[in-house]
């Protein structure tokens, strides 16, 4: 997950406040949702993974998996593409 300046174990959407302000972030930092595939990182924000800990970032755009196929979770490996375009 990423959450920019938000310090490592605070929870997350506990307030429904969390839900609609925006948080300080860097100048900069994006996150795109690919259709059917990844979430492009942009920007120098720190990703962390589900132990608390940050994961190891080499390249300053990162694609995040969010179809669970990957391999090399967190990050995309492109198994999103054998799945095929989803249905609504
Ligand atoms: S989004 Fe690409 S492998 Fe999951």
């Amino acid at each position: 997950m990423v959450f920019p300046n938000r310090p490592q174990g605070d929870p997350v959407g506990q307030d429904a406040a969390d839900d609609v302000l925006p948080l300080p972030g860097p100048e900069g930092a994006s996150i795109t949702v690919c259709p059917d595939g990844p979430l492009l990182v942009r920007g120098d924000v720190e990703i962390v993974g589900t132990d608390g800990e940050p994961v190891e970032r080499r390249r300053q755009t990162v694609a995040l998996c969010r179809c669970g196929r990957t391999s090399i979770a967190p990050y995309c490996d492109g198994s999103h593409k054998v799945r095929g375009p989803r249905r609504r």
